[in-house]
């Protein structure tokens, strides 16, 4: 039976300028949204903006502008960031659309019809910027418990939803589902909450102190609070902004007995878990309707070890971020980087280690060699492979990459997405490690090994496939990216069953190796040649300075061979130089120019640092350093007697 998944997002006001907290939600919406449908289940995405309210009606005031024409201006500063971000939404709800008014006013009939809505007088703290009223209990100090303003003494009548009533049951609910709200530590914050009595909940405000909101339908001197109108939402855009009705086929179905095959998730940051663990999961039980299948509750982003605040001006701006470092190195990270539900960090610094780290060296250099070898030992073709030249690495490979389908399923039901790109990553890293072991480049040199050659080429091009699929969710354009320069044609946001399995890339599929996927970012504040004339004028280490043999193992030496010589434009020390390391071509960038004019130096084998940091020599990249001997000078490049193959380990 086809699965359906009904994702959403919170619905955000409209006011805000969307940060990085909105972008996250979003994004982790996003891949599952992504990976459900990529499974062939029946996906219906939703987020939208919350437009009604206090805080509208206020700015609009303020721009001088009626509160719709102020909702039109803003509201496409996040259509167009989720477009940056690929974000696949099925649907996006302005809760200023008719469609969802009228919803809403029929669901508030419902309730008024059932004497679930009464009117009383009311008198408490009421704080204007959260636009609800607070007990005695709850204000301290005269401030609101939640934004820590002023908050003012209010009578008023207004209408009440009798929330109060529906306490009991929705303690035992969440007690016999505890995969309600998560993660469990906030189901018993939840259960905490409702220890202590609960109230009827205000869904009313009069119109005379904010009139930006929807009618009540019983009383046209009132509009709605924003909450009731907001959470509404998630109901009423089944039945207007799916392509039919379908709050049967998403929602209703997943209470009956066909419940496994219809899930309903609402995705949520912490701060907004009670409006949607009480209010909405009361008003549900109201109007007699089905809860969701599961709350999700993630923890929230400081920066740079701050809370994120307009007054510290330190928010962080998506399209900032994207504009650095592109859209699937920003979702790898919000998800990679924090567990979905703790709280977490963002800096620069720890963005730019995971892409240089993970995106770079890990899976960019796993594609980037594979590649690189296919054309240049096998003529640009996936090889065939012999089963009968496998080894037991391959062996653990293949199953390796069988498991991951399994474990990423796992993970991505639980919500877990950091542990997921963990899976994702073993196989990385094994992919990367088979490599090394296997040496294709050796393998290369004798024609006996031609069998075992193409063996390793196919399984590192097949594992690299496998890999674009369970990558596909968390950064489809680069998954996208990685079959278009295997040579395949594929889609991934719909794979055909058979793309599942080990073996499906075809030998004799010309590959199209394009750019490297993601370019290592320089952070070196000194340039690679300052720090090493700093290097230069230290002193000889002192016999005490002795390192052992593993530092000495730290530093990856290999023969290189150089294939073309120029100088770097404006300076009569540095050359650029493409040197030969085996598996791969880099440019390197050395001092030497005054010592060696370029066209002397092709042909020559040298030593080559091939573990370096990368860094920019007068704007130029320079992937590696060579070895010569000298003090303020260079007097002479280091070499090998023997003509020994380029990449040839130096120990
Ligand atoms: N309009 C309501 C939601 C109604 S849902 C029926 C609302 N909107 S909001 O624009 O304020 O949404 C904010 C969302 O962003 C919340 O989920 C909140 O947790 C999240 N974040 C705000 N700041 C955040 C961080 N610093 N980090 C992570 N998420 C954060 O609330």
């Amino acid at each position: 039976m086809l699965k359906t998944f009904y994702i959403t997002t919170p619905i955000y006001y409209v006011n805000d300028v969307p940060h990085i907290g909105h972008a996250y939600t979003t994004i982790a919406a996003d891949v599952l949204a992504r990976y459900h449908r990529q499974m062939g289940h029946d996906v219906f995405f939703l987020t939208g903006l919350d437009e009604h309210g206090q805080k509208v009606q206020q700015a609009a005031e303020k721009a001088g502008i009626d509160p719709q024409a102020h909702c039109n201006k803003l509201a496409p500063r996040f259509q167009e960031l989720w477009k940056r971000l690929n974000i696949s939404n099925n649907a996006f709800i302005r809760t200023t659309d008719p469609k969802h008014k009228a919803y809403v006013q029929k669901t508030l009939q419902a309730l008024y019809d059932k004497e679930l809505i009464h009117r009383a007088d009311y008198t408490g703290w009421y704080c204007t910027f959260d636009e609800r009223f607070w007990t005695e209990k709850d204000v301290v100090g005269g401030l609101c418990p939640d934004c820590k303003r002023p908050v003012e003494r209010l009578s008023e009548s207004n209408y009440f939803f009798r929330m109060s009533q529906y306490q009991r049951r929705l303690i035992t609910y969440i007690q016999e589902h505890p995969d309600y709200i998560r993660p469990h530590t906030r189901m018993n914050e939840v259960l905490g909450f409702l220890q202590k009595p609960l109230e009827d909940l205000s869904i009313s405000r009069p119109k005379s102190r904010l009139s930006w909101g929807i009618e009540l339908p019983f009383d046209a001197d009132y509009v709605t609070y924003v909450w009731f109108d907001a959470l509404v939402n998630y109901v009423s855009a089944l039945d207007y902004l799916t392509p039919e009705p379908s709050f049967k086929k998403y929602w209703a179905s997943h209470s009956t007995e066909s419940a496994a095959e219809h899930t309903v998730i609402h995705l949520v940051g912490k701060d907004i878990l009670t409006t949607h663990a009480v209010y909405w999961s009361t008003m549900l039980m109201a109007l007699e309707q089905a809860l969701p299948t599961t709350l999700f509750a993630h923890g929230w982003w400081t920066v740079e070890g701050e809370k994120m605040s307009k007054s510290r001006g330190n928010v962080v701006d998506p399209n900032a971020i994207v504009d650095e470092f592109g859209v699937d190195p920003f979702r790898y990270f919000l998800l990679r980087e924090v567990p979905f539900g703790q709280d977490g960090d963002f800096s620069r610094e720890a963005m730019i280690g995971r892409i240089n780290s993970e995106l770079a060296n890990d899976l960019g250099n796993l594609l980037n060699r594979s590649l690189t070898m296919i054309e240049r030992f096998v003529q640009g073709m996936v090889p065939a492979h012999a089963h009968a030249a496998d080894t037991e690495m391959e062996r653990h490979l293949r199953k390796t990459t069988e498991h991951l389908f399994a474990s990423v399923e796992r993970h991505l039901i639980s919500l877990e997405f950091n542990r997921a790109l963990e899976a994702i990553w073993e196989l990385v890293q094994l992919g990367n490690q088979y490599i090394d072991k296997s040496a294709p480049w050796t393998l290369a040199k004798k024609a006996e090994d031609k069998a075992r050659l193409q063996t390793v080429l196919y399984h590192g091009a097949e594992a690299m496939r496998i890999l674009s699929l369970t990558l596909y969710p968390f950064m489809p354009q680069a998954a996208q990216e990685i079959v278009k320069q295997l040579g395949l044609t594929v889609d991934l946001s719909n794979p055909d069953p058979d793309e599942l399995n080990w073996g499906f890339l075809q030998p004799g599929t010309k590959i199209a190796k394009g750019n490297p996927l993601f370019p290592r970012i320089e952070t070196a504040t000194k340039t690679q040649g300052e720090t090493r004339v700093d290097q230069d004028k230290q002193p000889a280490p002192a016999s005490t300075d002795q390192i052992t043999i593993d530092d000495f193992k730290k530093i990856s030496l290999r023969v290189g061979k150089i294939l073309a010589a120029e100088r770097v434009p404006k300076s009569t020390k540095l050359l650029k130089l493409q040197v030969d390391i085996g598996a791969e071509q880099r440019q390197v960038v050395a001092g030497i120019g005054t010592k060696y004019a370029p066209e002397d130096l092709v042909g020559k084998r040298v030593v080559v640092v091939a573990n370096l940091k990368p860094a920019k020599l007068m704007g130029v990249e320079s992937q590696g350093m060579v070895l010569a001997a000298g003090e303020e000078e260079v007097s002479a490049l280091l070499t090998t007697i023997e003509d020994v193959a380029p990449g040839s380990k130096i120990k």
